[in-house]
């Protein structure tokens, strides 16, 4: 695709459907920059639906985020619970019980990934899963080297993914948290179905490494190459490294 829009609006129907099919299961949703144009584009979307429509999305709405900082909460504007509440939870409408995370206050992080785990299980697992792809590979918090069984944990951020993600931390990589919550690959793969979404040309190589690649634990994302239903959606600058866009 050509941009970032279009990759975007892409995105965003393919959400909205699958939260308008018969019983859908849970959504799995992420955060990051590659996904505040999607979220644009998915309130845009909502907003052209009439409010019969808009209601059951609404009613029906349940979704599970990837992961959130250890030691941050809803009320910091760095937590992925703000960054959810700002782009998604406020403007549809939808009750905080609709958009779970992981509770980055928790005061067992350990603990609290394994209730995390259970409550997504109990919901009966992801229907369809959104990725971002981080640059060192990882996709939610699975930092290299990570192997296809990695369960849902709380884990160590490398400094490669402090220094990716200081600017929400006013740029400097020593203010973003040391620890994070995330699903592990093994939930992710459970998905019945993944949308991987790259833009940009500096995700280009790391790509092509995911998608071409043999999949081992130095490219997390690289085990998503087994799923039987994975999608990617990218656009030129990060296709650039590809045979050909897929
Ligand atoms: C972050 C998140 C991932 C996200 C990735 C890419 O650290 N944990 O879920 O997909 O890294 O982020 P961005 O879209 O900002 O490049």
């Amino acid at each position: 695709m050509a941009d970032p829009g279009a990759v975007a609006e892409a995105v965003a129907e393919r959400l909205l459907q699958e939260r308008r099919a018969s019983c859908p299961r849970p959504l799995g949703l992420a955060t990051g920059r590659t996904m505040v144009p999607v979220y644009g584009a998915l309130r845009r979307q909502f907003d052209r639906f009439n409010a019969p429509d808009q209601q059951a999305i609404r009613q029906g709405w349940l979704s599970f985020n990837l992961d959130e900082y250890v030691g941050l909460g809803p009320t910091d504007p760095r937590s992925f619970a703000a960054f959810m509440a700002d782009q998604l939870q406020g403007p549809l409408g939808l009750a905080p019980a609709q958009v779970q995370l992981p509770d980055g206050l928790a005061a067992d992080p350990l603990q609290e990934a394994g209730r995390y785990r259970a409550a997504l299980v109990g919901a009966g697992g992801i229907g369809l899963q959104l990725l971002g792809l981080g640059s060192n590979g990882h996709v939610g918090f699975n930092e290299p080297p990570c192997g296809p069984e990695a369960p849902c944990r709380c884990l160590a951020l490398s400094a490669a993914t402090r220094a990716q993600n200081a600017p929400a931390f006013g740029g400097d990589a020593g203010a973003v948290p040391l620890q994070a919550i995330t699903l592990g690959l093994a939930e992710i793969l459970a998905a019945e179905r993944i949308l991987l979404v790259v833009t940009g040309a500096a995700k280009a190589s790391m790509l092509r490494r995911a998608l071409l690649e043999p999949p081992c634990p130095e490219v997390p994302a690289s085990w998503l190459q087994h799923h039987p239903r994975l999608e990617v959606l990218v656009d030129g600058p990060a296709a650039t490294a590809l045979p050909q866009e897929r």
